[in-house]
């Protein structure tokens, strides 16, 4: 149920039943509970166009609007606000029905391709904080918009290729030689990384050793590409032993890597050149972006191809571009990465959309986002600055949340807290990610993300739990409930609407690409819920059968949007904790 949509399209039939079309139809949450749930707020324009007084236009539209099924009162407020107040029997039947739909009254959506561009991490390097959040962000919009009814294609843009793979194949052939499994040989990637960068920069001869691999790699020479195999190989496993504690549902077949694209990027460069759009510029093939140019008036320069010949990582974006929309077909396509990105972006996107590469009607959308800060607010580093490897950062949360959780009160046996130590830790570190708003930097604190309390994955967590709870104490599974649903409370009331805003959420994330929205939801219906559950008894022994049935069954509600919302994030649930 989209409340906002459905006011909107009963308004938009009202106003073209009184021969007025195309006028926009605002409709807002009312931000007090006296004004409503809702409001329409379209008569104060619409008496400028018409030249008519705001209240008297609301007037007619009250005259006009259809809305005895969904609202108790309507009435003209202000200068000619319409307030809506939602019907309690209205609210109790569409929780009614929701509770009794598998996907919780929320339709699917018509179908679009949609490529999601997340992850992506360097493999020359071990995963470090800097992919945590477009892999944890990404995977929550993948899943939300895949609930909704979509086609999904994951693309894993892996930096699998350029110049500093000759460095390390040409490290990697040394160590094999001196029989090392590369296994053990790549099992610290940064180690081995900075090894073979030393050796670069100091050893006699190295460098032009790699130079040389660089070029027999780019060549197709079948020993190096066996090499590269090997090294892309382990480092892969790396990246899916990531993945794996955070559950995530990246795979193999999602990996789409720089390296795909290599024999597309001289046709790239080709077809650029032959419509103009690109020219040399001192050896190099460059395009001049006259819409970005800067305070001078000079143009931005984007380079394709270097004067040695060399592609950079525009031109393989530029083959990424025209891969996903000529044979992926997709409509849109989101890219996640930090913010630092936006200008290649922005570029990107003017040069490829000149060149042909995408159809006009299909979008190209970056997702920026800030970095994560630690509590000095400044990059997130290691005590001794080093990068924070993530395996090493999962395997921190898990042991943070099993101390707190032995210091709670359980009857957990040790293999269940276990499990819920992970659950919540994983949980945690997920959650403090996807719960701000991805534009802006965030600071890294483990106590925050840990509490009980507050805007947090533990806390949603506990939440799910205390209703599993309770129907443990009502000796009634959810599903095997049978109860009318009543609304007379006004914190019943209050819930209904709560639980009936969800598709509405769903659809700004599945717009903006912004899991916060979706977090602070199911907050709220958390905090909701809490707030009935002070008010209206259930369990007691004075309370009506039937109201008990209808507070339990808006709690199975309760339940399951909170399990829906928390498997979109990917978040897990425990029955007890
Ligand atoms: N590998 C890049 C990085 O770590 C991110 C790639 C993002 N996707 C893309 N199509 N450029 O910064």
């Amino acid at each position: 149920m989209n409340i906002h949509a459905l006011l909107i399209t009963r308004f938009s039939q009202a106003l073209s039943d009184m021969g007025i079309t195309d006028a926009p139809v605002p409709v807002a949450r009312s931000g007090r509970p006296e004004f409503g749930e809702y409001q329409f707020n379209g008569a104060m324009a619409l008496a400028k166009q018409l030249k008519q007084k705001p209240r008297d236009i609301a007037e007619k539209i009250l005259e006009h609007v259809k809305l005895d099924d969904v609202a108790s009162k309507l009435e003209i407020a202000g200068p000619g606000f319409i307030n809506i107040h939602l019907a309690d029997e209205w609210l109790a039947s569409q929780c009614q029905q929701a509770l009794a739909d598998t996907r919780s009254g929320i339709p699917a959506q018509n179908a679009q391709t949609i490529v999601v561009d997340y992850s992506s991490p360097n493999l020359a390097k071990e995963m470090h904080v800097g992919h945590l959040r477009t892999t944890i962000i990404g995977d929550a919009v993948v899943k939300l918009l895949e609930f909704l009814g979509h086609k999904v294609i994951r693309q894993n843009h892996m930096g699998d290729w350029g110049t500093q793979f000759g460095m390390l194949l040409a490290h990697l052939s040394d160590k094999l030689s001196a029989n090392e499994v590369a296994e053990t040989a790549l099992s610290d990637l940064e180690n081995f990384y900075r090894e073979a960068k030393v050796r670069f920069d100091e050893e006699e001869g190295f460098a032009d050793r790699a130079r040389e691999y660089v070029v027999k790699l780019q060549s197709g020479d079948q020993q190096c590409a066996e090499l590269w195999h090997l090294f892309i190989d382990v480092s892969i496993s790396h990246s899916e032993e990531v993945y794996e504690k955070l559950n995530v549902s990246l795979t193999r077949k999602d990996i789409m890597g720089e390296s795909a694209y290599n024999e597309d990027l001289p046709h790239v460069v080709a077809e650029l050149k032959e419509k103009g759009i690109a020219v040399e510029d001192q050896g190099a093939q460059v395009v001049f972006i006259p819409e970005l140019a800067d305070k001078e008036g000079k143009p931005a320069v984007y380079i394709v191809q270097k004067s040695g010949g060399g592609y950079l990582y525009a031109t393989t974006d530029l083959a990424a571009m025209r891969y996903r929309s000529g044979k992926l077909n997709a409509d849109r396509t989101l890219i996640l990465t930090d913010a630092r990105q936006a200008l290649h972006f922005k570029q990107t996107e003017i040069v490829g959309r000149k060149a042909g590469f995408m159809k006009p009607e299909q979008t190209y959308e970056h997702c920026p986002f800030g970095m994560m800060l630690g509590s000095d607010g400044k990059p997130f580093k290691t005590r001794s600055g080093g990068t924070v490897k993530l395996v090493e950062l999962l395997d921190e949360a898990v042991e943070r949340a099993s101390k707190l959780l032995a210091e709670r009160d359980t009857d957990l046996t040790a293999d269940e807290l276990k499990d819920v130590a992970r659950k919540v830790g994983i949980g945690a570190v997920k959650y403090a990610d996807l719960s701000k708003n991805r534009t802006t930097d965030y600071v890294f604190n483990w106590d925050t993300m840990l509490s009980f309390e507050g805007n947090t994955a533990p806390y949603l967590q506990y939440a799910y739990t205390r209703v599993q709870s309770l129907f443990r104490k009502a000796e009634v599974a959810p599903t095997a409930l049978s109860a009318d649903i009543v609304i007379e409370h006004a914190q019943e009331h209050a819930l209904a609407v709560q639980l009936l805003q969800l598709e509405e959420q769903l659809s700004v994330v599945a717009r903006d690409a912004t899991p916060h929205v979706l977090c602070s939801y199911l907050y709220d219906l958390a905090s909701h819920f809490m707030s009935f559950y002070e008010a209206c008894p259930i369990l007691k022994s004075d309370v009506p059968e039937a109201t008990r049935n209808s507070r339990l069954a808006l709690s199975a509600l309760v339940a399951k949007e909170l399990r829906l919302g928390l498997d979109l994030l990917g978040i897990e649930t425990l029955e007890k904790m």
